[in-house]
């Protein structure tokens, strides 16, 4: 493409902020997105996120009900999060005012008694899945909830510790539909070995999102899904540090922006195993949590890298493969700067879904209507295809 033809492509719409107003930022509240770990938020624990370059509260009800609020309290703008919790309601540690899960106002001490039920805060439709606290920030009603399918097969769901990556979202998700890396950036060798060999890509839209199909030698071929707006799902190999246990297990990944420079990994694997197996599996998760407890910030590693302390190749974490992944991808800028690039052969999934954006986000910025995506069927499953 011309400098030109990439300048005008870029001019039309800016497919990696999701500000609110701008066509990225509308186009990602039509969906689910997954906002934090379920097992990170305790009953009647109240904290504040950041989604999408706006602040919200996240609280958990004593009834064990997950909730996202307004950020400020409509009275005189202090953070809910400072209050308290009261069965599933949330009071305003400033003056009082309580507020219902529904948002309306049901308290307020200081204040005439039909004065409460003028008054609302916002509450947004919150729901679980997968061990993640998923929530919807569009307009109107949610769509299907859950917004993608998993494996039907009886297993064992290990939420991954969450990442705060500090660059765009897209450039990690165009990662994960990138096949060619894992023979690079998690070499030598390693936990992923057994996908190295290098993979002929294609990739086809679908009516959830794109299909990518990685062909190796002798027609073997690896299926991995994503799923619009953020997530992708793919056949992987054995946890680093589980020794094998729980075999290749299914693993989503939820990449949802903080804002246009950072974006956290939420990470859900379905591992397949029951009985003895199961106990296995959780024996070494426990030893696997001690070891991350004791090692060095993922972060504090990435910054030793940038900054020629250590060569990546000689780290040593019990997540090697997170720390892998980050050096790599938000060194590449804030903002990956898409201007300069040079795509080839094997970027092809990536080229893809691109477009697909950009058509929708366009059809967004013009006011015409977009794509109306659904929830893929439960049939449709990554394979890993050797
Ligand atoms: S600011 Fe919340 S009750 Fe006054
Ligand atoms: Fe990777």
């Amino acid at each position: 493409m011309s400098s030109v033809l990439r300048r005008a492509a870029r001019a039309e719409v800016d497919i990696t902020s999701t500000r609110p107003g701008t066509p990225g930022g509308r186009f990602m509240r039509q969906f689910w997105l997954a906002v934090h770990r379920s097992e990170d938020l305790a009953k009647g624990h109240a904290k504040p996120i950041r989604i999408m370059s706006e602040d919200y509260t996240l609280y958990r009800g004593e009834s064990g009900r997950a909730q996202v609020f307004d950020y400020r309290c409509p009275h005189r703008g202090a953070q809910l999060h400072l209050g308290w919790v009261e069965g599933d309601a949330i009071r305003c540690l400033y003056h009082g005012w309580k507020f219902d899960c529904s948002g309306q106002c049901v308290e307020m001490p200081a204040e005439d008694a039909n004065y409460p039920r003028k008054v609302s805060a916002h509450s947004y439709p919150t729901r679980e899945y997968m061990g993640l606290v998923f929530a919807y920030f569009g307009e109107g009603e949610p769509p299907a909830f859950p917004p993608f399918p998993a494996s039907q097969d009886e297993s064992l769901v290990h939420v991954w510790n969450t990442e705060t990556v500090p660059c765009n979202w897209l450039q990690c998700y165009e990662n994960s539909a990138d096949e060619v890396h894992v023979a690079f950036v998690h070499q030598p060798g390693g936990s992923h070995a057994a996908i190295a060999e290098l993979p002929e890509v294609s990739a086809e839209e679908t009516d959830w999102g794109m299909r990518r199909l990685g062909t190796r030698k002798g027609g073997k071929v690896r299926v991995s899904l994503h799923y619009m707006p953020n997530v992708t799902r793919v056949v992987v190999p054995p946890l680093a540090g589980f020794e094998g246990v729980g075999g290749w297990s299914e693993i989503f990944f939820s990449f949802t922006p903080v804002d246009d420079e950072n974006h956290m990994w939420l990470i859900t694997s379905q591992v397949k195993v029951t009985g003895k197996e199961a106990e296995k599996f959780l024996q070494k998760k426990a030893a696997y949590l001690e070891a991350c407890a004791k090692a060095p910030k993922v972060m504090e590693l990435v910054h030793d890298v940038w900054a020629g302390r250590r060569r990546l190749i000689d780290v040593e974490h019990p997540d090697l493969a997170i720390v892998q992944d980050i050096a790599v991808q938000a060194g590449q800028g804030r903002v990956a700067d898409r201007e300069s690039e040079r795509l080839g052969r094997s970027d092809t999934a990536i080229i893809l879904w691109r477009k697909i954006l950009a058509r929708e986000l366009g059809a967004i910025a013009e006011g015409r209507s977009s794509k109306k995506w659904r929830v893929a069927p439960v049939d449709v499953v990554p394979t890993l295809g050797f």
